[in-house]
């Protein structure tokens, strides 16, 4: 973003000192907004949440094309539920649940999803939600970040998210491994999960994919540089 559109947004929330402060202090801009534009919406975002990514975007349309008028969908490891909020508007009628282990994340996907009537978890992946409950997508976009690259993020992600945000472990698959091995068993038949994933690690996720009886597939945005992995 350009600094006269920073300065644009910033004059529109009131433009006081403490504001830009905030802004020339280092803090992102969306925390000091309070809020990320994600797929054309304004998704709440408080300080210390995951700011969402323009790039996840294509997570969030890769779903909306397989979504059905009353399909079930889990966001995993939601942050703000930017890409559940984004979906519920998208698409009236779904079923919204979302999990995270962070209980700031899931205050603040509540605010998101309150008013779409979805449901908030707190917790370790599935661990938190209803033993019978299944779905017909998984939506994914968990930390994947290898813990040796973190130090190369910029200052805005490595000082005002949180490391459990960001850290995937030594090859940044180790959530998504454990993500996939139990998600056969919440997905009904013919249930589809998708996780977002990057240029580099994306065949490696798809092999977990393959050896946890999943048919995978990745999917790549070249104007976001995004790429998904799906699994049916
Ligand atoms: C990369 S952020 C993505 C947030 C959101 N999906 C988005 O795209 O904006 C990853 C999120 O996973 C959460 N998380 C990390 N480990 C988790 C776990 N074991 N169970 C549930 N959530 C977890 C973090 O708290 C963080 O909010």
């Amino acid at each position: 973003m350009f600094a006269e559109d920073e300065a644009r947004l910033l004059v529109e929330a009131g433009g006081s000192p403490e504001l830009i402060a905030r802004r020339v202090a280092g803090e992102p801009l969306e925390h000091v907004l309070g809020w990320a534009e994600f797929c054309g919406q304004r998704i709440v975002v408080t300080p210390g949440v995951f700011v969402p990514r323009r790039r996840t975007e294509f997570l969030a349309r890769s779903a909306a094309g397989l979504a059905r008028p009353g399909s079930v969908l889990l966001d995993l490891c939601c942050g703000s539920a930017a890409v559940a909020t984004s979906l519920g508007t998208l698409l009236p009628g779904v079923s919204l649940h979302a999990v995270d282990i962070d209980p700031i994340a899931v205050a603040c996907a509540r605010r998101n999803l309150a008013p779409l009537g979805g449901h908030t978890y707190t917790g370790d992946l599935f661990a938190p939600l209803p033993a019978d409950l299944r779905f017909d997508l998984i939506i994914a976009n968990t930390p994947y970040v290898p813990t040796d690259e973190i130090g190369l993020m910029p200052p805005e992600a490595r000082e005002h998210e949180a490391i459990m945000a960001l850290d995937g472990g030594a090859d940044g698959l180790d959530i998504q491994r454990r993500v996939v091995r139990e998600a056969p068993d919440r997905l009904v038949p013919g249930g589809v999960i998708l996780i977002e994933s990057s240029e580099p690690q994306a065949d490696a996720l798809a092999a977990v994919f393959t050896e946890a009886g999943l048919l995978a597939a990745i999917h790549r945005c070249a104007d976001l540089g995004a790429v998904v992995v799906s699994g049916r």
